[in-house]
């Protein structure tokens, strides 16, 4: 069976910077991994060099249920099943949550679950006082994540990245955010958490943790993993890896 995410060796530079120096990572359907790793260890990289971001030149494999999507362009990557929650959702004045979904569904006329998908996230994410506000304009950091939460929930899709789901937020939100995701779980979706702090895995049930060190996985394994770098941080590991 095919898994949600499989990257081989990705790798990814801008000029002569190489920041991503030859990635592993597997997610398979049903689970959520995190990925943690300190600022400017090429987290946010991986993000962009998976969902097609022009800037950088890239090599590797990187499969999405099965399919290869490293030739595909972002838009094509989408329709694979790739989604990307961003760290700093866009406000979009004169949009609504309710145009945007319209325009989602339309754009995939082949896709027919769209209104049960929204009702469903509407209900799970308590979405209805959002619906007809303009997407982001003026919301609190943690409403901006209920969007896009609410967003992956319409779009469904098969691999779902959230990059620095939690920069940002205070606790409570932090845990709401996680109790989200926890919401938004499924048999059919892979969840990749990127994040440079462990608090936001306190309220959530990963099933794997990876250390992402200088564009490198130097280390995977069970939410301990997580528990071992809050106390021991990242400075060893740094030391250990350099470029
Ligand atoms: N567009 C870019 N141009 C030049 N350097 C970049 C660019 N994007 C990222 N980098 C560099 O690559 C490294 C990794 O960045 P990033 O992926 O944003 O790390 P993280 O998300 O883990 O904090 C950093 O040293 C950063 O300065
Ligand atoms: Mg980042």
């Amino acid at each position: 069976m095919s898994n949600a995410l499989e990257v081989t060796n990705l790798k990814a530079s801008i000029g002569d910077l190489e920041i991503l120096r030859g990635v592993d990572l597997t997610v398979p359907f049903g689970e959520v991994h995190a990925v943690m790793g300190p600022n400017g260890s090429g987290k946010s990289t991986l993000c962009h060099a998976l969902m097609g971001k022009s800037d950088y030149e890239t090599s590797g494999d990187a499969l999405v249920d099965g399919v290869d999507i490293m030739g595909m362009t972002v838009d094509e990557r989408a329709r694979a099943g790739l989604f990307e929650a961003f760290q700093y959702p866009t406000e979009i004045p004169g949009v609504t949550l309710n145009d945007l979904t319209e325009a989602m569904a339309a754009s995939n006329p082949d896709d027919d679950g769209y209104a049960a998908r929204e009702s469903a996230t509407t209900k799970t994410l308590s979405m209805n006082p959002f619906r007809e506000r303009f997407v982001n304009v003026g919301l609190s950091g943690g409403e901006k994540k209920r969007s896009e939460m609410y967003l992956l929930g319409v779009a469904k899709p098969k691999m779902a990245i959230l990059d620095e789901i939690d920069s940002g937020l205070d606790i409570d939100a932090v845990r709401e955010v996680a109790a989200m995701v926890e919401a938004m779980r499924s048999d059919d979706m892979g969840i990749l958490i990127i994040t440079h702090y462990s608090r936001i895995l306190r309220y959530m049930d990963v099933d794997k943790v990876h250390v992402m060190v200088n564009g490198r996985i130097v280390q995977s394994g069970g939410p301990e993993v997580a528990e071992e770098l809050e106390s021991g941080g990242y400075t060893e590991l740094q030391a250990a890896n350099a470029r």
